[in-house]
């Protein structure tokens, strides 16, 4: 059966073929706890994780490996930063089309003492950079937000945020859990403080990677959310201040940063820019053959440069969970219908609470399966005009 994978924003699939590789070598050839014991095994585990470190630095454009910190998800990475820098009375910018990874963190830190704005979005999802500066107030501590929507695919305009967040001396967060690997980013020419970024989506790695860039002189401002055992300085019962010691605890997943390490270099080899070349024409490609069937409406920006390889729509008169399990059972496409994690982002296309289906498109896609897909939502908006 030929399974058609439009899922590539919940996690990528399939993955590179060096990737499967490199966890199976790992396992078999390695084995060893990094940066632990000193023998040669470990020896060789710390240099994997070293080498992972400097491949994902150079896809996000800090010139310093230790600069990145592995953790499990861009969940862990987005918790570390708001549990770890925000204080009672902070101020706190985010938009109205974040996922609940951001959100609910923010939302908990509110009971804690913090203020939070939550900047509206326009219906299509695009927000503005006027708009944020408005909201700043004298105890304005950080601005947060998604470098892409993962229900719209809208990419936001953050390097204007970035500058203005630099001027006012704002600490200024992205969330690129849906682009690192697949839009260009640079965090120094961007203003970047944090990165947080998953490894599993756009970087080709297995589940359970992920980690952030911080820039120095920040990471010393931001506690960590967990002490332990770091296979340094192991005299001391303090936990280390140095990078990236003072965010990593506990043995990493070495197999799964291995993994990690060979997706990322698949897409460095591939280039961001060709990867996102490819990804605008698949999702033109889908919008063009979609937009035109009665019925079908689509939500978001409709010039596929302005957003990643997602598309959210609805069929009228069918719910989308109804319409994703017909593309699975019918046509074997993988879709994924709902609220994506992200109830505000829907509240502001006002798709909440049913949601809409989404497709997101990834390396592997063909243009033979958009065109399969395309000819399945047709046959299945005849079937609502038919009822
Ligand atoms: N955040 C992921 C998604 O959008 C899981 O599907």
């Amino acid at each position: 059966m030929q399974i058609i994978y439009f899922d590539n924003a919940a996690t990528s699939w399939p993955k590179p073929k060096a990737m499967i590789k490199s966890m199976a070598d790992f396992n078999a050839n390695v084995g060893a706890n990094p940066g632990r014991s000193g023998h040669r095994l470990s020896v060789e585990a710390a240099r994997i994780i070293f080498n992972t470190r400097e491949i994902i630095a150079s896809l996000l454009g800090s010139g310093d490996p230790l600069s990145i910190v592995f953790t499990r998800n861009a969940t862990e990475s987005i918790n570390t930063a708001v549990r770890g820098l925000l204080q009672s009375g902070d101020h706190v910018i985010t938009s109205g089309m974040e996922h609940n990874s951001v959100m609910r963190p923010l939302r908990a830190m509110e009971k804690q003492g913090i203020e939070l704005s939550v900047v509206e979005c326009s219906a299509a999802g695009s927000l503005s950079p006027d708009d944020v500066a408005f909201a700043i107030k004298k105890n304005t501590r950080m601005i947060i937000m998604t470098h892409a929507s993962n229900v719209t695919g809208a990419i936001m305009p953050i390097s204007d945020i970035a500058r203005i967040a630099y001027d006012k001396g704002i600490i200024f967060c992205v969330d690129a859990a849906q682009t690192a690997g697949s839009v260009p980013i640079n965090v120094i020419k961007n203003n970047i403080d944090i990165l947080f970024f998953t490894g599993h989506k756009s970087l080709y790695g297995p589940q359970g990677t992920g980690g952030f860039y911080i820039r120095k002189g920040v990471d010393t401002m931001m506690e960590p959310l967990e002490r332990g055992g770091t296979g340094s300085r192991s005299e001391f019962e303090e936990h280390p201040d140095f990078m990236p010691d003072r965010f990593e605890s506990g043995t990493p997943n070495t197999i799964g940063i291995a993994g990690l390490c060979a997706g990322a270099t698949f897409v460095s080899a591939m280039g961001v820019d060709a990867i996102r070349k490819k990804e605008i024409a698949l999702t033109e490609l889908f919008l063009d053959g979609i937009q035109q069937f009665k019925g079908v409406k689509i939500y978001g920006n409709m010039d596929p440069a302005k957003r990643t390889a997602v598309v959210s729509f609805t069929i009228d008169g069918q719910s989308p969970s109804d319409i994703s399990l017909k593309l699975d059972e019918k046509y074997t496409i993988m879709s994924r219908p709902g609220l994506h994690c992200a109830p505000s982002a829907h509240r502001t296309i006002g798709t909440f609470p049913e949601g809409t289906v989404r497709f997101s498109f990834g390396v592997f896609t063909t243009e033979l399966e958009i065109n399969i897909a395309i000819k399945a939502i047709e046959t299945i908006c005849r079937e609502s005009t038919n009822k």
